[in-house]
């Protein structure tokens, strides 16, 4: 399948954000987090046509050969570390979600705590990265765009292209996350926890579902009651109890579904 390649010059014009100062295009890197890790300068955003050691959340590997998906980091910097930290990997997800649904995609959501998902399929996912200094964060997305349908992953996925009616120009879908991306971010620092939550509610897919949570050799079986103000999903257990889980700890999968 003929793809248009990567351009920066041609991403920036779809950019009307003066706060994403820079685009690097990079045919093959290890990992664009990697990379904006140790070299992006604040606002700066990259992308890659394919990575080496692409990162997913928990030590994963994000699968990301050379076939026009989107492999993008952009490096955010703040002067104070936002009150709702916890909330940032929930928020970008709604970003993305929103702007997809204005490219015209319908009939996806979000999964606790940063899949993006197409009827029960990954369709990409956020990861959040920094050397320690929360001020400092690369931003990392991984968006299946033109996946070739013989690709084996530890999951079911699902790529763009199987999904919409036209051909998704990746230079002008980068730009337009971008901008999405900076204009939510310069207020991320005011969010409002319940307005947020609202928002979250429209994408979440676990809201009341009876799920599996994993972590290390223990399980824990719970209905999905929501998330608190630093981001945690609250499950309601078998016993009335409540129990909040850390993002960063527990995979979940749905009771009577394969994980994901
Ligand atoms: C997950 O769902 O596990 C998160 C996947 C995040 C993948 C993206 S691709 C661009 C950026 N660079 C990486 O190495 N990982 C993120």
């Amino acid at each position: 399948m003929h793809t248009k390649v990567l351009d920066a010059e041609s991403i920036k014009q779809h950019i009307n954000q003066q706060s994403i100062l820079s685009v690097q295009v990079f045919d093959t890197v290890e990992s664009t987090n990697q990379w904006a890790l140790h070299h992006a300068i604040c606002g700066e955003a990259c992308l890659a046509e394919q990575q080496t050691a692409g990162r997913g959340r928990r030590g994963r590997v994000w699968h990301s050969p050379q076939q026009g998906n989107l492999y993008l980091s952009l490096k955010w910097c703040v002067d104070e570390v936002p009150k709702h930290f916890g909330l940032l990997s929930l928020f970008v997800g709604v970003v993305i979600a929103e702007c997809l649904q204005k490219e015209g995609l319908r009939g996806h959501g979000l999964k606790w705590p940063n899949d993006i998902l197409w009827q029960g399929k990954k369709l990409g996912g956020i990861l959040l990265e920094s050397k320690g200094n929360l001020k400092e964060v690369v931003i990392g997305i991984g968006l299946n765009v033109a996946m070739q349908p013989s690709e084996t992953i530890d999951q079911p996925w699902v790529s763009l292209d199987q999904i919409l009616d036209y051909k998704v120009d990746r230079n002008v879908l980068a730009g337009r996350l971008l901008s999405d991306l900076a204009c939510r971010l310069l207020r991320f620092h005011q969010l409002d926890f319940e307005e947020f939550n609202r928002e979250w509610q429209v994408w979440d897919l676990l809201k009341g579902q009876q799920v599996i949570a994993s972590h290390d050799d223990k399980k824990i079986e719970g209905q999905v009651a929501g998330i608190d103000q630093q981001g945690m999903l609250e499950l309601c257990l078998h016993d009335g109890s409540g129990q909040k889980l850390l993002a960063a700890d527990v995979s979940i999968r749905k009771s009577i579904e394969v994980d994901n």
